[in-house]
């Protein structure tokens, strides 16, 4: 499977977000990662249903939605979730994460759960059946511009294993949160497919074209 870069909009500048998108599209960026959050679940509020529908007219590039809700059945279909799209949810998010997950396949979307640093990975056992892919956090969501928790880069490894172990080399493997170009290539090793690149990579320093190039090349090698 080719590395795919999701870039995180939360990250960017809002004043600018034409601009960004159009870049985004010119350098085949394959993903924005939306992060939808409702201040309950993390203590933070993301984009909203209003801005995504603006942003679904203008934009062909896919949509990664990360839901940090609590209970996310109850926003799912206010999303414009697409067939080529991505949504991933957190284990701990809904009281029936299986449910969960089978309702958001009524979009044909690829369907992940996403796993906090304290996660116990012993779920992706139970869940593996069930999903397209995993979104490992490397942080705990909510906020850009956080450090790696400590122990997220055994943690990655250990998901490496587990998808070897149920032969699933078809799962996208996706690492959000604090993924610099360095943690990208160290992430990569393990497995790791898919990257959110927010703040730590594509957004550093305003200076988002000369980013995607360093970020596709550090993907490549
Ligand atoms: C964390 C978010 C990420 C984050 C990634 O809650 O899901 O999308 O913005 O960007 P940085 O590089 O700032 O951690
Ligand atoms: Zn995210």
């Amino acid at each position: 499977m080719k590395n795919k870069i999701s870039a995180s909009l939360m990250c960017a500048d809002f004043f600018n977000l034409k601009e960004t998108v159009k870049l985004l599209e010119k350098h085949n960026v394959d993903y924005l990662h939306i992060d939808i959050m409702d201040g309950k679940f993390v203590p933070n509020l993301g984009i909203g249903s209003d801005c995504i529908k603006a942003l679904k007219k203008h934009t062909s590039i896919p949509f990664d939605y990360h839901i940090m809700v609590k209970e996310p059945d109850s926003i799912i279909d206010l999303l414009g979730i697409r067939e080529n799209d991505i949504v991933s949810v957190h284990y701990e998010s809904s009281s029936q994460i299986q449910r969960t997950l089978d309702n958001i396949k009524k979009y044909n979307c690829k369907v992940m759960i996403a796993i906090n640093p304290a996660t116990p990975l012993c779920v992706l056992e139970e869940l593996i059946y069930y999903i397209d892919g995993i979104n490992l956090l490397m942080v705990n969501p909510g906020f850009a511009g956080q450090k790696m928790v400590d122990n997220c880069k055994k943690k990655a490894d250990k998901v490496g294993r587990i998808i070897r172990k149920f032969k699933r080399d078809d799962i996208i493997f996706e690492v959000d949160g604090n993924i610099s170009f360095e943690h990208a290539k160290m992430l990569k090793q393990f497995g790791a497919n898919m990257f959110v690149a927010g703040t730590s990579s594509l957004f550093l320093d305003c200076n988002l074209e000369q980013n995607i190039g360093k970020m596709q090349v550090a993907l490549e090698e």
